[in-house]
């Protein structure tokens, strides 16, 4: 396509496409970016130019872009069954054998599956299961949900009001009465004269004053990503998570994984949980279930809960495209992709260390106030000139360093004051370099 082609399709979607997560007027001034094509780690747009996508899409595109084994897995499904539902007693041989296969893979007790095609929808299925589990054991009155602050766990009513960023919850009014928001382990945020882990400790006692105050008897259950993505990559000091999970255990509240961007190896295990020993009772999942091909979203749950909720019959939850045969063979393929590459071992023992040491590369410079991450995931805190003193809120140096970055030719993702990266797990050592001296310039242009 010539460039008239695409200047025509820059003014259709000006005239009607709406973005998500996206300032219209100032996009419309700008002229939207258009990709075309996409291999590997690498995207290109509609001037031809190539960008290395340091972000693998949204944290999802974990085996990279135009992986044969899922496209041919996907054409083959859709020739013989593209679509069916798994209403009536009915379902279909990949969405089965994609449960048996989460079901040896996820950790602790976690063997049952109900499908969605979302995160955001497998969050709300979590919230509608635990609530629907409370009144049958005759205790309808627990019904309190807790979530932290800096978390993202979707954009539903009620995800959103999980969701603890202010720019997520105020334009709806939001959160939903019986959401309540315990402090995340942000401590850089905090400004706190604590240690990251005596930080940690002080969230932990308030998320217990919380339960105190609200009265155990009234609350449901604690969701928690295993490293908070979206909400900047804060990853927990140490102790926090089982001092978390033992809070919850000993006041008998629900631990949700929500491990949407953490599932399928980012942090060079299969799951954020085994990390750090969380033994969920339910697990949320999406994104790189399929590494972003087709839209996926999975809630699993414990052998305990699936027996509660499934014996006294009927249940009234799920989707059209509950357990999507298509859906579910891009799953499979793609699980095959990791196993058969030994992609989450590349993340564990080469890319992943070598990306932090990458990262941790930074620390010292003058316009980066933090370093942190796990694997393949990480973010810079970055400082205007004068440091830390000098930032003012709504100055976004993110998104005027992630706009700085794709002109050098890489995509990252500027939140607040910070530029957050999760490539995919294929990136070479070379495009780690390539992404990281970009980054160096693009600290250097910010300061300019
Ligand atoms: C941890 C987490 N949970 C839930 C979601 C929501 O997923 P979706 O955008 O697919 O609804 C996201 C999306 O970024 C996420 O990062």
């Amino acid at each position: 396509m010539g460039n008239a082609g695409f200047a025509r399709l820059q003014e259709l979607d000006k005239q009607f496409h709406i973005h998500p997560f996206t300032n219209h007027p100032e996009m419309h001034a700008e002229g939207t970016h258009i990709i075309t094509r996409a291999e590997g780690c690498s995207l290109w747009d509609e001037t031809g130019r190539r960008l290395l996508d340091g972000l693998a899409g949204l944290w999802c595109v974990n085996v990279g872009y135009h992986r044969t084994e899922i496209i041919e897995a996907v054409r083959e499904q859709m020739e013989r069954l593209p679509y069916y539902c798994s209403f009536f007693n009915t379902t279909n041989q990949p969405a089965i054998e994609l449960s048996e296969k989460l079901a040896s893979m996820a950790p602790g007790r976690l063997r049952h599956t109900l499908y969605c095609s979302s995160g955001s929808e497998a969050n709300e299925t979590a919230l509608k299961l635990i609530r629907a589990w409370n009144r049958l054991r005759g205790r309808s009155a627990k019904n309190k949900i807790l979530s932290r602050t800096f978390s993202y766990h979707g954009v539903t009513l009620a995800t959103a009001s999980l969701t603890g960023l202010p720019t997520v919850n105020a334009p709806f009014d939001l959160p939903l009465p019986g959401f309540i928001h315990v402090p995340g382990p942000n401590d850089y945020a905090a400004r706190t004269p604590l240690s990251a882990e005596a930080y940690g400790r002080w969230c932990v006692e308030e998320t217990a004053k919380t339960i105190e105050r609200e009265g155990a008897d009234t609350i449901a259950a604690l969701f928690v990503e295993p490293i908070q993505g979206a909400g900047g990559v804060i990853v927990p000091p140490p102790g926090y998570l089982a001092a978390l999970r033992r809070l919850c255990r000993d006041n008998d509240i629900l631990f949700v994984a929500d491990e949407v961007i953490t599932g399928f190896g980012r942090l060079g295990r299969n799951f954020g949980s085994e990390v750090w020993d969380l033994d969920p009772d339910i697990m949320t999942l999406a994104k790189g279930i399929t590494s972003g091909y087709l839209p996926l979203g999975a809630t699993m749950v414990s052998d305990e809960l699936a027996a509660d909720l499934l014996k006294p019959g009927y249940l009234a939850h799920g989707f059209t495209y509950s357990s999507h045969p298509t859906c579910a063979a891009a799953a499979l393929a793609n699980l095959k992709v990791l196993e058969a590459d030994r992609l989450v071992e590349r993340v564990r023992d080469d890319v992943g260390p070598y990306f932090q040491q990458k990262l941790r590369g930074f620390v010292g410079h003058p316009a980066v106030g933090e370093a942190r991450g796990h694997g393949l995931i990480g973010a810079l805190e970055l400082l205007p000139p004068g440091g830390r003193a000098a930032l003012k809120p709504d100055m976004a140096l993110g998104a005027r360093a992630a706009k700085i970055a794709r002109g050098e030719g890489v995509i990252v993702r500027g939140i607040r004051d910070l530029i957050a990266m999760s490539p995919p797990f294929v990136i070479s050592r070379e495009e780690i370099d390539q992404l990281f001296a970009a980054v160096g310039v693009t600290l250097d242009k910010l300061w300019r």
